[in-house]
């Protein structure tokens, strides 16, 4: 199984790194524009193996895409982070350029790749792959929905006092601020709705800081963040790896599911050797149903900037 991780920043070096301890993957390439700055990471990383026990080799390339060649899944965090006060949707300018070239060298040397989009305006940037090249649908995944529904899980823990490993809980719709849509009606502490143990405003609190986790860490940290971005990518990375089956909210290309058509937005997905194998349709509720449509609307008016 061989990775490629486009951009060596915080996030992809992040990425890479969780991908090697978790031990699944035999190379990750990195590759970044930047001068001898993926080989320096990579190497670092290398100087972690066997003090970390792991035996993925990792290499670094400055914008060497025959590097690359042979890619079963590449993931794309290239283009510039958000910085305080900014919103993800105010990065289209920049990043479209890059998340175009770079998804089309990845292709030209991998072309059965399964590509995972995160620069953001992460949903956008999907939309864009799907709408400049010709692979297959269920092999282009935007990652938001993982990382959003980890926030979603440390704030629910947080406000029940419990071990994050009790609570469960997804966030769907897309990757913004205003966008997500974290479905607290069905998140559940051990099997129990949380709601009964916590009131309806400490849930709309959870939910508000889980919408805004993101640009308050951008706020605390002057720039995006990398841990959590970075292990919710190899969480998607290893699902198809591995032929996991497992299922995670992930920025998909819709035909009709949930009643939205021609664009990219989070929903559950089933993730294997297949990428996207299948869209999950939950019954939502009619206010869930709402936002979902607003959240929709929202990505809608991102897409049309684009230069297509
Ligand atoms: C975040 O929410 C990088 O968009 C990513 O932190």
């Amino acid at each position: 199984m061989k990775i490629t991780v486009v951009g060596a920043g915080a996030v992809g070096a992040s990425c890479a790194e969780y991908i090697a301890i978790k031990n699944f993957a035999s190379e990750v390439v990195l590759l970044d524009i930047k001068e001898d700055y993926a080989e320096g990471k990579a190497m670092d990383l290398m100087q972690t193996a066997s003090l970390n026990g792991f035996d993925t080799k990792i290499t670094g390339s400055t914008n060497d895409y025959s590097k690359t060649a042979g890619s079963d899944i590449a993931v794309i965090t290239s283009g510039i982070p958000r910085k305080p006060g900014m919103t993800r949707e105010e990065l289209i300018g920049i990043n479209a350029g890059i998340v175009k070239e770079v998804s089309s060298n990845i292709i030209k040397h991998s072309p059965d790749v399964t590509i995972i989009v995160v620069s953001n305006p992460m949903d956008t940037m999907t939309y864009l792959v799907h709408k400049t090249t010709d692979l297959p649908k269920n092999r282009i995944i935007g990652m938001g929905g993982a990382l959003d529904s980890a926030r979603f899980k440390y704030r629910l823990a947080e406000a029940l006092e419990a071990p994050i490993s009790d609570v469960d809980g997804m966030v769907i719709g897309g990757h913004s601020d205003k966008g997500m849509v974290p479905l607290t009606r069905l998140a559940t502490r051990n099997s129990v709705l949380v709601s009964e143990f916590i009131s309806e405003d400490r849930l709309s609190q959870v939910s508000e800081d889980t919408k805004v986790g993101g640009a308050t860490l951008t706020k605390m940290l002057g720039t995006s963040a990398w841990y959590a971005p970075g292990a919710a990518v190899s969480g998607l990375v290893q699902a198809i790896a591995c032929d996991q089956k497992k299922i995670f909210p992930c920025s998909t290309l819709l035909d009709g599911e949930y009643g939205l058509n021609d664009l990219c937005i989070g929903v559950p997905v089933v993730l294997g050797k297949g990428g996207i194998e299948k869209i999950v349709e939950i019954k939502l509720d009619e206010a869930e149903m709402n936002k979902l449509k607003e959240s929709a609307e929202g990505v809608k008016k991102t897409n049309g900037l684009l230069e297509l």
